[in-house]
């Protein structure tokens, strides 16, 4: 890639997000698309989503054992599945490769080849650019958009998710492993909407509860027209502000839309919220970027 341009971090801040084409090599996408492959074909089924259950006290246990699912994904390689992709008693009823939406929140810290494209020189130098003094990895994803069925992500902001004091150091970046346009669910942006804070926040809920999280505050509605298609090539890499407004809409075309995406956090002078879903572990502490 040609080097990312004063001109061009001048345009992030300006509208909270960038593009930058052809940042990864199509050979570096095929390798982290063959790398899920392989662990799609490994992946077993989780117990939670074995869903025959005849009693309501088995479906309170169901639904316990999907939020404990969840809440202690940060330092795990799991599978989240579309709905309905399982028969009653947890066997898949459409091919495996098709029923998942998305694996997270930890393939850049236990997989070789997301590590090595997470912490990869060209990221280092991008976040040495963005003038980033310590960054950490705070979770990964690898996002499919089946399609089809690969619902809309309706409008919101990371750090709604990803809540630090003070805001603005969150920042996603967001990689195409196929072409993203508007058929097959490409982001779409408000440029310019990072610069007004947080209009919610997710914070855990007490233990034991479902669902396992709760909102502070509510998203302001959005008109259409304020946000902004942003197709990106295969390779392509998106840098997103933690508070810009973004959403994409439902897959409704033949062709899958996969992407890997992970989030970090300028770890200097900054508070990670205690009460985000997602905490560092002994097992897993956010590692730094740089090593
Ligand atoms: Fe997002």
């Amino acid at each position: 890639m040609a080097f990312v341009t004063e001109q061009q971090i001048q345009k992030f801040h300006e509208d909270g997000f960038l593009v930058l084409e052809e940042f990864f090599t199509t050979e570096e996408c095929d390798a982290m698309r063959k790398q899920i492959h392989k662990i799609i074909a490994d992946m077993e089924v989780p117990p939670h989503c074995r869903t025959e259950f005849s009693t309501k006290e088995e479906e309170q246990l169901q639904a316990q054992g999907s939020t404990d699912y969840f809440l202690t994904s940060g330092d795990k390689i799991r599978f989240f599945f579309e709905r309905g992709v399982f028969d009653k008693k947890g066997e898949f009823l459409v091919p495996k490769e098709k029923s998942v939406n998305k694996i997270g929140h930890a393939l850049h810290a236990y997989d070789p080849i997301f590590k090595q494209m997470t912490h990869s020189s060209k990221v280092q130098e991008l976040g040495r650019k963005l003038g980033l003094e310590n960054p950490v990895v705070v979770q990964s994803m690898y996002i499919f958009k089946q399609p089809g069925i690969g619902g809309e992500v309706t409008p919101h902001q990371d750090a709604t998710f990803l809540y630090t004091e003070p805001l603005g150091r969150v920042l996603g970046l967001w990689i195409a492993l196929e072409d993203a346009t508007q058929e097959n669910g490409c982001l779409w942006f408000i440029p310019g909407s990072h610069t007004g804070g947080v209009t919610r926040q997710m914070v855990r809920a007490p233990p034991g509860s479902i669902p396992c999280v709760q909102f502070l505050g509510s998203e302001q509605p959005y008109e259409d027209s304020q946000f902004i298609p942003v197709p990106i090539s295969k390779g392509g890499l998106i840098l997103i502000h933690g508070e810009v407004v973004h959403r994409s809409e439902l897959n409704s075309s033949n062709s899958s839309r996969h992407v890997y995406t992970f989030h970090l956090m300028e770890a200097k002078d900054t508070i990670w919220s205690r009460e985000n879903w997602l905490q560092p572990t002994p097992e897993l502490p956010f590692p730094s970027l740089y090593l």
